[in-house]
């Protein structure tokens, strides 16, 4: 089968090859791949089992029926023709989406999830604050927050205020200054890290909570703080399907590549301004 494989460090040494076609594990479906999904910084996650196919979130077909998945990040991802995949990873796609949106959900969409709910212990009436509020992360978290009944404050660069507005966000500060005049937050659910990680611990209340995706976070004694590493799990996406086809939470898709242009795909994974998730068209469906 053709595959994506990562050779080194960073998109200069992805290179589209044919590589064998995995041979499902007992428990474990061959599922044909029609579109796969890519995140900022995944290129660094494999670099101790090189070659390694990157993306981790897919969207395909299991003997005809449709599936998407997030899969495990500790062996080889989906940018390929055929993925061997855990078959109690696999969720029923949602209707109201074609395979490159669904590809977008599964990956955002459960770290938003667990971030939120399970780490962020977020409820209806708390205030939380989101930074990269229009990034892929950050694009399911606003939606999910405001779906829980919570007040979200979406922080974002300028040219994506209009972005985070769109998805209904209650205030939309700009991440270069978000910090003058806001009032305390129960949450903050960060996906950027940097400086803008470090500058938002102060806006968290006395008690409350930190959490990010992006990377760990500084120790605060009046705040508990989190980084956290999202798990593959069914359960969750089933529920967010559920959103989805309700209308209530949508995938953003930012650009769409075939598998020969892994390189500049993933190059676009990694530049700012993007307006969703970056996602590989596999095979029609
Ligand atoms: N630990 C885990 O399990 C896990 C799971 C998912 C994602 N992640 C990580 O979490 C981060 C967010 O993921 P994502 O898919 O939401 O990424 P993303 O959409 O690329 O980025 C989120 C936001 O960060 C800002 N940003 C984008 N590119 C940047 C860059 N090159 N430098 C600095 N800021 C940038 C943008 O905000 P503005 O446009 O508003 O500036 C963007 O909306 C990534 O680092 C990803 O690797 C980790």
């Amino acid at each position: 089968m053709r595959a994506v494989r990562l050779h080194g460090q960073g998109p200069d040494t992805l290179v589209v090859e044919e590589v064998t076609t995995p041979r499902p594990a007992s428990g474990e479906a061959l599922v044909e791949v029609s579109a796969a999904a890519i995140t900022r910084d995944e290129l660094e996650w494999p670099q101790d089992r090189l070659p390694a196919i990157p993306s981790y979130e897919l969207a395909g077909t299991v003997d005809g029926e449709p599936v998407y998945a997030l899969t495990p990040f500790d062996r080889d991802g989906v940018a390929a023709e055929f993925a061997a995949v855990r078959q109690d990873l696999l969720a029923p796609r949602p209707q109201a989406l074609d395979a490159v949106q669904s590809a977008a959900v599964p990956l955002p969409a459960l770290s938003a999830w667990q971030g939120l709910f399970d780490h962020g212990a977020l409820t209806a009436g708390q205030r939380v604050l989101i930074t990269g509020a229009a990034g892929g992360v950050g694009n399911f978290a606003t939606q999910l927050a405001l779906r829980r009944g919570a007040h979200v404050i979406g922080a974002a660069s300028a040219a994506r205020a209009d972005a985070v507005r769109r998805l209904g966000a209650d205030e939309v500060v700009d991440s270069a200054g978000f910090s003058d005049g806001l009032a305390p937050v129960d949450l903050v659910f960060d996906t950027v890290g940097g400086e803008l990680l470090e500058r938002s611990v102060a806006l968290v209340r006395e008690g409350g909570r930190l959490v990010s995706v992006a990377e760990e976070p500084p120790t605060d004694a009046r705040v508990a703080t989190r980084y956290f590493v999202v798990e593959p799990r069914r359960e969750p996406l089933v529920e967010i399907t559920a959103l989805i086809e309700a209308g209530h939470v949508r995938p953003a898709i930012d650009s769409v590549f075939p598998l020969d242009d892994a390189r500049a795909a993933f190059e676009r994974s990694m530049a700012t301004g993007k307006a969703g998730k970056v996602v590989f068209s596999v095979a029609e469906d």
